[in-house]
């Protein structure tokens, strides 16, 4: 798949969301081009480490937006779980990378990229319905 790029057909409603959408995939387009032009460990590793922090920053915004509607969002335990399967599926192999020099492989950019792009256009759409719903915005 490569990279994409957030647009406004992505948006979920909910702006601060969607911001930090369009920013995430950014820094994984940059670490994608970055592999791919065979950049330097040091600059591999600086993406690996802002997407690892800022998908963490990422998460905890979509709980707090969600916290006051727990009850009603019909899949809110299978979006957390999606959220720290991210880490072991993905976000760990790129910090072992770090750690152990383990190879990186364009499948595993690839698994990164589809995998955002599905989370946006699906759990985080049926979120940002709800949320849209309640006036959130
Ligand atoms: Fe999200
Ligand atoms: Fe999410």
């Amino acid at each position: 798949m490569g990279t994409f790029l957030w647009d406004a057909s992505m948006s979920v409603g909910v702006k601060e969301i969607d911001e930090q959408h369009a920013e995430l995939t950014d820094l994984i387009n940059q670490l994608y081009y970055a592999y791919m032009e065979g950049d330097e460990h040091a600059a591999l590793a600086d993406l690996i480490n802002k997407v690892n922090t800022y998908a963490q920053v990422h998460f905890a915004t979509e709980r707090r937006y969600m916290q006051p509607y727990i009850s009603e969002i019909p899949n809110f335990e299978e979006h957390m779980q999606q959220h720290r399967a991210f880490f072991t599926d993905c976000v760990n192999f790129l910090l072992e990378y770090l750690d152990k020099g383990t190879g990186i492989t364009p499948e595993l950019l690839d698994f990164l990229t589809d995998w955002w792009f599905r989370h946006i256009n699906g759990t985080d759409r049926v979120m940002g319905e709800i949320l849209v719903k309640k006036g959130v915005s």
